[in-house]
């Protein structure tokens, strides 16, 4: 599968730098002051088009906060004032496919906070019956993401609850700093119930695995690898996806 791999040329590195600064701006935003402009709408009906991976299709939506239930793990976690949502939605059945959309969710949600608006990545508390979209025979929803203008712009640097980074790469202090980058990188992306599942290991002098430890986090690995991507820049890079799609590989040319 290796040189096969959809992610490999699918994007312009050189069109990515807005979203490698976008991601140092983002949290999870769940309370909303208004709907995105039209301006900003287009922009991401756009982006919708152009960053999904083939097997992948990101469609928008008009909604209300009920689509959202506010609890989290038994944690009350509530959305306020959500009129806009985009689903990631897989159009077959391959477990890669569900990596391919972890990495154009998250794209395409970076380069909504790019635009200036806020964004959540909602694969739990939605109620599933009331999203109303149109489904093709084999497609399913992976995961929602609230969108709209956020009611406050976070502090920056942001502080986030996040594992120490040698719980994610205990051979962080080895790596060259390229490689550290890709890790910090990573350590920032959002994962579901902010369990971090990623672990990450050199598999070469030039090369990193990530990998996650069930089918559930499929999900995260690519938004795992979408961060990945965004710290290599324009560094050219090969990804490989393992035999069971909860590993890649990411090997620097
Ligand atoms: C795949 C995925 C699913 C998520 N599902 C939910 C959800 O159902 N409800 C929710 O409130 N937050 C959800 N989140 C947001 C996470 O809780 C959040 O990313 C994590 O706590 C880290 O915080 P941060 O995004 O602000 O860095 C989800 C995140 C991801 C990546």
């Amino acid at each position: 599968m290796a040189g096969h791999w959809r992610i490999n040329g699918f994007y312009d590195v050189t069109k990515l730098t807005g979203l490698f600064e976008a991601a140092q701006r983002r949290e999870s935003c769940r309370s909303f002051a208004a709907a995105p402009s039209t301006e900003q709408w287009n922009a991401l009906t756009h982006a919708a088009d152009e960053l999904a991976l083939p097997g992948v299709r990101i469609a928008l939506g008009l909604c209300d906060t009920s689509l959202f239930k506010p609890l989290l793990a038994g944690l009350v976690i509530k959305f306020e004032n959500v009129q806009r949502f985009a689903a990631v939605i897989v159009r077959d059945r391959e477990p890669q496919t569900v990596v391919d959309a972890g990495v154009s969710g998250e794209m395409f949600l970076l380069r909504a906070v790019e635009l200036g608006l806020g964004a959540c990545w909602v694969s739990g508390t939605y109620k599933r019956g009331q999203v109303g979209l149109r489904l093709e025979a084999d497609e399913r929803i992976v995961a929602l993401l609230a969108l709209g203008i956020p009611k406050r712009l976070p502090d920056l640097p942001i502080r986030r609850r996040r594992k120490e980074i040698t719980a994610l790469c205990p051979a962080f202090d080895s790596l060259n700093s390229a490689q550290q980058e890709i890790v910090q990188y990573v350590q920032i992306a959002p994962s579901a119930i902010n369990l971090q599942p990623w672990r990450i290991s050199p598999a070469g002098p030039s090369e990193l695995t990530i990998s996650v430890g069930t089918p559930g986090q499929r999900l995260d690995l690519g938004i795992g690898l979408c961060h990945a991507l965004l710290a290599l820049g324009s560094t050219p890079a090969q990804f490989s996806l393992g035999e069971n799609a909860l590993s890649a590989t990411v090997r620097q040319l």
